[in-house]
């Protein structure tokens, strides 16, 4: 069984993403490859916004998180499918606005907004500036008076939230660089300070308590604390907070091992919560944003790599070594984070082996898993790495000035180039 269900063994015995053999793929485009079957993408956006659809009367939108995987053309197809974007640069926002993105959907986030950023965040009037600290909702504030305008804020708020997952991509809990902490009474001192300033305009609160979050009752909670802080704003300083951004972070399945809760339940449950703190602090029901990134982009993903070396190092591992590494997805290297992998051109046939794959790059850490099971594998075989359609291309690098993947959209049994690959000329384009 794999991961995702757009993939399946065609009558070649070869992998195939939504009927489109990826041998082919990889025959005709090259590899290393990056493959993202668009209906997987756009079948992610109208699950979510049908949730909240189906159990906040429609009350909110969903921002897709554009770290996830972020081009021209995933920004056109969050652009069809009327789902909003979470940017983290002024990268990302000018991307969005380079395909006429509608800005009043963007929720624009960072802990370290330059002048820079924040300008043109209201130049193209940005829908909400997610303020991280007080010092960038002084330069904002001054920003704004200066361009004659009133800046759209949510603030980031660290609920205190321990989701448990992996350190590196927790970032709910009071030792984060992200946002303001509630239990200092940090979070109550700044939305005073917003309330009184001339050109903010507080709109709502932001949390995000994590990544790759399996269970539903950390974001239940985290919604409950948001809410009795808004409740508290409301009775102490007489001032109605209206929306509530509640972050992203819903898991999927990397392996056959993981189990997310489907997402449809994330809504139901905190939908339910929503409206009962709501009643009981008697509080109006805020607009709800969520933010998911890795669950749209991830399962719609899979990287395709040529086997060009294999070493068996007896009693030790098997070395397979591919033509992209950690350049092209730095998530086992950063993370130990675990893929299923397929010898594309094999696919029908048991996994007999483990291996370790290794990328090219000069680095002995430069790994994409290890004791991966995999089908009888030989060099010149076409690998298949899968759910890589997040935080895989938007982490690449030219680490030992290897070019960049293209990344290609597979729909309707026909695939295209929504990313060129890097060739040798971009490698020395900025060189002088
Ligand atoms: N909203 C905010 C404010 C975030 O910081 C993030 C992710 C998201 C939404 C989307 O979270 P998602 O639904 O994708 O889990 N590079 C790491 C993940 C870092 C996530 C950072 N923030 C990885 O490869 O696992």
């Amino acid at each position: 069984m794999f991961v995702s269900e757009n993939l399946s063994v065609n009558e070649k015995g070869h992998l195939a993403v939504s009927g489109v053999d990826t041998v082919d793929l990889a025959a005709q485009y090259g590899t290393p490859l990056y493959v993202m079957d668009e209906e997987v993408i756009r079948s992610a956006c109208r699950r979510f916004k049908k949730s909240i659809d189906s159990f906040y009367g429609g009350a909110g939108l969903v921002c897709y998180a554009s770290k996830a995987f972020c081009c021209r053309e995933m920004c056109r197809i969050m652009k069809d499918e009327g789902i909003g974007l979470d940017v983290v640069s002024g990268g990302e926002l000018y991307t969005a606005a380079s395909v006429d993105f509608p800005m009043e959907n963007i929720c624009f986030h960072g802990n370290n907004k330059t002048d820079e950023e924040l300008t043109l965040a209201l130049e193209k009037k940005v829908g909400r500036i997610i303020v991280d600290n007080i010092f960038e909702l002084e330069r904002l504030n001054a920003l704004a008076e200066k361009a004659g305008v009133t800046a759209n804020i949510m603030y980031r708020i660290k609920p205190g939230i321990d989701a448990h997952t992996h350190n590196f991509i927790r970032t709910g809990q009071i030792d984060s660089k992200f946002g303001f902490a509630l239990e200092t009474g940090e979070a109550f001192e700044a939305v005073k300070k917003a309330i009184e300033l001339k050109n903010i305009n507080l709109a709502g609160l932001h949390c995000h308590i994590g990544s790759q979050i399996f269970d539903i009752d950390p974001f239940v909670h985290a919604a409950e604390v948001m809410l009795g802080f808004i409740a508290k704003i409301k009775n102490e300083l007489g001032f109605e907070v209206k929306q509530l951004n509640l972050g992203g972070g819903f898991g999927i399945k990397y392996t056959n091992s993981d189990n997310p809760a489907p997402f449809e339940n994330y809504m139901e449950k905190v939908s339910v919560k929503v409206k009962e703190v709501c009643e009981k602090e008697n509080i109006s029901l805020p607009f709800i944003i969520i933010e998911p990134g890795r669950s749209i982009a991830a399962p719609a993903g899979l990287t395709l790599y040529t086997v060009g070396g294999i070493k068996n190092i007896p009693n030790i591992r098997t070395y397979v070594s591919i033509d992209g590494g950690m350049c092209d997805n730095p998530r086992y290297a950063l993370y130990k984070s675990e893929y299923d992998i397929e010898v594309a051109n094999k696919a029908g046939e048991p996994k007999t082996e483990s291996i370790t794959l290794a990328g090219k790059c000069c680095e002995s850490g430069d790994l994409i898993g290890e004791n991966m099971p995999v089908q009888h594998i030989e060099v010149g075989d076409t690998v298949a790495v899968l759910a890589t359609g997040a935080y895989n291309y938007s982490m690449s690098s030219n680490y030992n000035r290897i070019p960049k993947p293209a990344v290609v959209m597979v729909k309707d049994g026909s695939s295209r180039v929504v990313v060129k690959r890097e060739t040798m000329e971009d490698i020395i384009r900025n060189d002088l």
